[in-house]
C-alpha cells in the first residue's frame, strides 16, 4: 500500500509516500481501508522533532484520525464495507496510523457512524468534534446562560467549538492574534472577537465588566494562568490545547497562582467511546452542523498540508482524501 512513513525527525518537504505492506488483521483489531483522514497538530510535533525522542519507536506511520470503510473486521462486530471512524488510543503514534491506504486499529478505537456526510467532511469530524464537544459538555458543563471565551478561537478545534456553543444558545466570545481573521469567527456565530494583543483583557472586561464564566484555553499554559482572572467566582478553565507552544505549567502554585473558587479542568481525546460518538453526530444532524473545512490534499501532497497548518493560514480543518 501507499503510506508515509517517518524514518526520523524532518521537514514537511521530506514527508514522502512509500510503499509499505498492508497490515495484517489480528484478533482484537479492525482493517480500515481509509479514505480520508484529518491532519493534526500533534502530527506536525511528532513530524517536527518528538519523532527522534528515544520513546518513538520508528518507522511510524503517523495519523490519529481517519474515516473510512471496514477492509477485515477481524473477530470484531463490524462488518466489511462497514463507514466507520477511528480515533486516537496511541493510534499513528504507538501502532502506525492513518497516513497509509489501510491502517489497522484497535476495535475499541473504531466507531460506526450514522451520516450522509461525504469522505471529506466526515474525516474533518473525529478528533476535533470529539475534543469540541468533550471539553465543552463534560469538562466546562457548558449551560446556555453561559459566556464563554475561546482562546484560539480560529483553530479547526476552536471554530468546531464556537458553533457547539451557538447550538446550544450560549454566548461566545473568540480570540484570534491577527485582526484579518475577524469575519471568519464572525461568520461562526461568535458575539464578539477579542484580538489577542497587550489590550486583551481590557477589551475583555469593557464587554464583560464581572469577567466570563466559562474559558476554553487552546493556546495552554502559556495563557492559562492569565485565563483565571478572566473568570467570575466559580467560573471553570479548561486546558485543551497548546497552540501557545507550552505544554506544562512551571512552578504552579494553586493556592497563589488560581484565585479562589476558580475551577481548573483539561480534556483529553484519548478515551473515545461509541455512546459519545453517537451523542455528538445526533447534535450534529439536530443543529445541521458541519465542519468548517480548508482544503482538501492528495496523499502526495502531505508536505504542502503540513505547511498549511504550520503556517497557521488554514482557518478551518486540514483534510486528506486517499
Ligand atoms: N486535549 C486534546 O486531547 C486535544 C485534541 C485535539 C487538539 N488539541 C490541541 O488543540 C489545539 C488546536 O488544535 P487544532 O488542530 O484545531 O489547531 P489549528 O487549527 O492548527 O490552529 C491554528 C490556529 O492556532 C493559532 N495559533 C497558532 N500558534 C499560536 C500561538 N503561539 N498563540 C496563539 N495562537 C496560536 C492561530 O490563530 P491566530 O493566528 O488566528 O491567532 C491559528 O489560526 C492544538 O494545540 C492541539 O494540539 C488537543
Amino acid at each position: 500500500m501507499k503510506a508515509i512513513v517517518l524514518y526520523k525527525s524532518c521537514s514537511p518537504e521530506e514527508l514522502n509516500i512509500s510503499e509499505f505492506p498492508v497490515p495484517e488483521g489480528k484478533p482484537g483489531w479492525v482493517l480500515i481501508k481509509v479514505r480520508a483522514f484529518g491532519i493534526n497538530r500533534s502530527e506536525l510535533i511528532m513530524r517536527s522533532y518528538e519523532a527522534n525522542s528515544p520513546y518513538m519507536k520508528l518507522p511510524r506511520i503517523p495519523g490519529i484520525e481517519c474515516a473510512g470503510e471496514i477492509e477485515d473486521p477481524c473477530d470484531s462486530n463490524f462488518t466489511k464495507g462497514q463507514r466507520v471512524i477511528a480515533l486516537m488510543g496511541g493510534m499513528g503514534r504507538s501502532f502506525d496510523g492513518s497516513y497509509a491506504e489501510y491502517t489497522l486499529v484497535p476495535s475499541k478505537n473504531v466507531f460506526k457512524v450514522d451520516t450522509t456526510l461525504g469522505w471529506e467532511e466526515l474525516a474533518a469530524i473525529p478528533e476535533t468534534y470529539y475534543t469540541a464537544y468533550g471539553s465543552l459538555f463534560d469538562s466546562l458543563k457548558l449551560k446556555p446562560e453561559d459566556i464563554l471565551l475561546i482562546r484560539g478561537g480560529t483553530s479547526a478545534l476552536g471554530l468546531s467549538a464556537i458553533q457547539l456553543v451557538k447550538s446550544v444558545g450560549g454566548t461566545v466570545l473568540a480570540s484570534t492574534r491577527n485582526e484579518n481573521k475577524r469575519d471568519l469567527l464572525l461568520s461562526q456565530g461568535t458575539d464578539n472577537v477579542l484580538i489577542d494583543n497587550e489590550t486583551f483583557t481590557e477589551q475583555l472586561f469593557s464587554l464583560h465588566p464581572k469577567g466570563v464564566n466559562k474559558v476554553l484555553d487552546l493556546i495552554g499554559p502559556s495563557t492559562l494562568l492569565e485565563s483565571a482572572r478572566l473568570v467570575r467566582h466559580h467560573g471553570i478553565i479548561c486546558s485543551t490545547g497548546v497552540l501557545g507552544g507550552k505544554g506544562m505549567l512551571n512552578n504552579f502554585d494553586p493556592i497563589k497562582d488560581l484565585p479562589s473558587g476558580i475551577y481548573l479542568t483539561g480534556f483529553f481525546s484519548n478515551y473515545p467511546t461509541q455512546e459519545i460518538i453517537n451523542d455528538i453526530f445526533e447534535h450534529l444532524n439536530q443543529h445541521k452542523l458541519r465542519p468548517i473545512i480548508s482544503r482538501v490534499f492528495s496523499l502526495d501532497e502531505i508536505g504542502q498540508a503540513h505547511t498549511l497548518m504550520e503556517n497557521n493560514t488554514a482557518n478551518g480543518k486540514v483534510i486528506v482524501r486517499i
